[in-house]
């Protein structure tokens, strides 16, 4: 699967853009500020039906106008699909395959499987928990619709009995029945939940230490580990034990939206004693990994967008990751660089297809 043809209007600093890619390596290179990682953006798109970087879709729209449209042309084994996103300030978005409208956008999300390598990635060691357990969900759902649904069902299971214990602590009253009953659906799902993501972990961890050694050069051991907020209770005793904290606090302390994953290099947390290279390269390693697990589950080798990966890797780690990337484990790719010869030396040096397209002002010319 890969994407032959893109057309921007007016999506970001683009007026209009078209350009037809490589089934291989595609760069994308020019200055700061000239629009490289929004081609990435747009491409993104085209798979999750939202921005990558913006929440809101009319941030997307080039300033002073009122809409945007992206058009992609997908090639999956020979066979043609048109892909179409429209987007008018303050009106629902349009989203059609070949023409044909989708009633829910989720019908369209794994139809064209893509993993994106962003500098923002650096949220997963820095940010909160919530990114790390959205990052893990993330990966499960696309392939199992059935956790989907538990996580869902959990999440509103979880709303309600937090409701509930905000009602006792404002009326000073306690309800023993209700909360049974809210107790015992957490659990159910709870304990679902930890399972799969314990199992999806189990087949993740050492595709991630895979890639990790092979970035490294083998000169660093890292770990992931789960990081269980029942330590080895069972959920409902963990909630009977949490009982008065979580009604003092009146919210949930304990369960699978509290857990978190651990990130080490070696014996030490990651997050405080590895340098800026090495957290990148065990981002990389984290987002290759995803990008494996998807291509089992899929059976088809997704889209990787990689932005501005040159930064603090050195030459050695870059070009072990070019390598990998350009070979047959890998489908089409995308670079960004703002160097203008690097890239294109590089490939040729290790004789990998590709195109560099120049970004310049509203438009990209082939090199
Ligand atoms: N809605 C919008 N309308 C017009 N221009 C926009 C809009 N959103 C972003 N831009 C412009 O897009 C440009 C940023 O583009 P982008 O992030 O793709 O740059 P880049 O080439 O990746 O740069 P760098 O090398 O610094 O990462 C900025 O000049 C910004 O002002
Ligand atoms: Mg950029």
């Amino acid at each position: 699967m890969f994407l032959k043809q893109l057309s921007l209007i007016n999506f970001k600093n683009y007026s209009e853009f078209e350009a037809k890619f490589s089934e291989k390596v595609n760069c994308f290179v020019g200055n700061n500020g000239i629009g490289k990682t929004n081609l990435l953006d747009a491409i993104y798109y085209l798979s999750f039906c939202k921005s990558y970087f913006n929440t809101s879709d009319s941030q997307n729209i080039k300033h002073n106008e009122g809409f945007f449209v992206i058009q992609g042309h997908f090639d999956k084994n020979g066979e043609e699909s048109e892909v179409y996103c429209g987007i008018k300030r303050n009106q629902k978005k349009i989203f059609k395959k070949n023409k044909r409208e989708y009633e829910r956008l989720s019908e369209h999300i794994g139809q064209f499987p893509l993993v994106m390598i962003s500098p923002s990635d650096t949220d997963l060691i820095n940010g909160s928990s919530e990114n790390r357990r959205k990052f893990l969900d993330g990966i499960i759902s696309q392939y199992d619709k059935v956790y989907l649904d538990k996580l869902i069902s959990y999440t509103q299971v979880l709303k309600q009995r937090n409701a509930l214990l905000k009602h006792f602590y404002e009326t000073r009253s306690f309800d023993s029945e209700t909360l049974d009953i809210l107790d015992e659906q957490l659990v159910i799902y709870g304990r679902s939940i930890l399972d799969i993501r314990k199992e999806f972990l189990k087949q993740f961890v050492p595709l991630f230490n895979n890639f990790y050694q092979f970035i490294s050069n083998h000169k660093e051991s890292v770990a992931l580990q789960y990081e269980n907020s029942l330590e080895d209770r069972d959920f409902k005793t963990a909630l009977m034990t949490a009982l008065p904290r979580d009604r003092s606090v009146h919210y949930t302390t304990v369960g699978p939206h509290k857990d978190d994953l651990e990130f080490n290099l070696g014996d030490y947390n990651l997050k405080k004693y590895a340098s800026q290279g090495q957290q990148k390269s065990f981002l990389l390693a984290l987002k290759l990994a995803q990008f494996e697990f998807i291509k089992e589950q899929k059976n088809t080798k997704p889209l990787l967008l990689l932005d501005d990966v040159y930064d603090k890797l050195d030459e050695e780690r870059f070009t072990k990751l070019l390598e990998m990337v350009s070979g047959d484990k890998f489908g089409q790719v995308f670079i960004t660089d703002t160097h203008p010869d690097r890239m294109n030396e590089l490939l040729n040096q290790k004789n990998i297809a590709h195109r560099i397209f120049l970004v310049g002002d509203t438009i990209a010319k082939e090199a």
